[in-house]
């Protein structure tokens, strides 16, 4: 056993940490992925230290290149990383006293790694928020330029996973773009909550020191410092928030991958995926698997622990900073990480997706899915609703026996169920014409969903400039 702690809190200690200790205490493994958080925050602090007064501008000059000598040799793979400093905190200012001696010493002045581990995870997730949503629109405009291609592409339209009614590719697109615009309103508000500023609440009480806790929360773009320094250095709500959000956008994403893995199936044969995006089986040789839609709505299952890992990691935690609190990192960036690689993914493949028109024209055709159509047109004709479905449904086991659409009936066949059938029925039991006649505003008709595509683009600019 080592007889003296060599650590930079070790003053107070008699005898070196238990060596697994120090393994099972550090988080260096992976919150070293903060690193330029960290540097960045220790900058802003020791320029606010010397705008104070508490640094002399000679030794903050020397702290900035130092950090630039730090920031390098992580960079080239030269930092010397050691687990026995716990974490990217004291990995970073012991190389700092390395380089610059009793300056380096200065640097933690008023500050602790309370308030410094909380401002860096908030600005990493800033960023990863960011690009996040760039990812997002992306993936918009992937949907949308489908949904106007495809804006007369005639498709069944499920209930219960049953044939109901008749839609348009292009419609079925533009129901994805809401989730995924949803989405990015939530993302959007997640990143209100993350961006304020914990630092200069230091260990959980504030500092003796006149800390300028405006300067720095402006010099690091946040809107603001955090109202309460206990609350500053415990609080992670924005952290639960964004895997709240990602747990949300993965119900979305794993709908849309449960769709395009059916639709791929020899059974709908709606679209097919391109070879690239898909993979063989190592025994039945004719097999092509949709594994990128699969690994994404599996993908979900991890996104859901997490958030459900964050909430129990911070019930019941009395105030202010616990240890248990180190534990949010892992959840954290596996979040960030997986919907990263899912959205981008997702967007790639359904940008080479090819549609088979003529199997959903087919499809569409299967199921009897004008029978309401029909019922429309009675009503049409003042037929109440209710006797209308009656006549309806006994039209359609009609077709049923036959083994017959709706719209291969004689006229002379229909009008047995009701001389109001005329021949402009035939109009009505098309798909084509289905569709034509669902024109209400947010409906499936061609030209609603072209209107929708124009709507969607600008929504989408007007997000962005807001
Ligand atoms: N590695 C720690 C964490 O991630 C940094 C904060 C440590 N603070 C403390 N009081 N031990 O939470």
């Amino acid at each position: 056993m080592k007889e003296k702690s060599s650590k930079p809190w070790g003053g107070r200690f008699l005898e070196a940490t238990d060596e697994f200790v120090e393994q099972f205490n550090a988080s260096v493994g992976f919150d070293k992925r903060l690193y330029r958080q960290d540097i960045l925050v220790s900058r802003v602090h020791a320029r606010m230290l010397a705008r104070i007064g508490i640094l002399d501008d000679q030794d903050c000059d020397r702290l900035m290149q130092a950090l630039d000598t730090v920031a390098a040799e992580i960079e080239t793979g030269s930092f010397p990383w050691d687990c026995a400093l716990e974490d990217v905190h004291m990995n970073i200012e012991s190389r700092l006293v390395e380089l610059v001696g009793d300056v380096g010493k200065r640097l933690h002045t008023g500050r602790s790694r309370n308030d410094q581990v909380a401002t860096d995870i908030r600005l990493y997730l800033r960023e990863a928020i960011d690009g996040i949503d760039l990812q997002l629109e992306t993936l918009q405009q992937v949907i949308v330029t489908l949904a106007e291609q495809e804006s007369g592409t005639i498709m069944p339209g499920f209930t219960h996973l049953q044939v109901a009614q008749v839609v348009t590719f292009g419609h079925h697109m533009l129901a994805w773009f809401e989730m995924i615009h949803r989405d990015r309103v939530r993302l959007a508000q997640c990143r209100k909550s993350v961006n304020i500023s914990p630092l200069g609440a230091a260990a959980l009480a504030g500092s003796s020191f006149a800390l300028d806790r405006e300067f720095v929360a402006t010099e690091l773009q946040f809107a603001a410092p955090c109202a309460n320094s206990l609350d500053a250095v415990s609080d992670r709500d924005f952290a639960i928030e964004f895997c709240a959000f990602s747990a949300i956008l993965f119900a979305h994403l794993s709908r849309m991958a449960e769709e395009l893995v059916l639709w791929a199936s020899a059974q709908f044969g709606f679209i097919e995926l391109p070879d690239r995006f898909c993979t063989g089986s190592s025994i039945m040789p004719q097999k092509k698997n949709p594994d990128v839609p699969e690994l994404v709505r599996g993908k979900s299952a991890r996104v859901y622990a997490n958030l459900f890992a964050l909430l129990v990691l911070m019930k019941s935690q009395p105030l202010a900073y616990n240890k248990d609190n180190q534990e949010d990192k892992e959840p954290l960036f596996d979040t960030v990480d997986t919907v990263h690689d899912c959205v981008v993914v997702f967007a790639n493949l359904l940008s080479h997706i090819r549609i088979d028109r003529a199997q959903l024209l087919a499809a569409a055709q299967q199921g009897h899915a004008t029978a309401t159509d029909l019922a429309d047109y009675l009503v049409q004709k003042n037929v109440p609703f209710r006797d209308a479905h009656e006549m309806v449904g006994k039209i359609v086991q009609h077709a049923i026996v036959r083994n017959r659409r709706l719209d291969q009936l004689e006229l002379q066949e229909l009008q047995a169920f009701s001389s109001l059938i005329e021949t402009d029925v035939f109009k009505v039991l098309s798909p084509e014409g289905s569709v034509r006649s669902k024109n209400t505003y947010g409906g499936t008709s061609p030209e609603q969903v072209g209107l929708q595509v124009r709507r969607a683009r600008q929504r989408m600019r007007e997000f962005r400039e807001s």
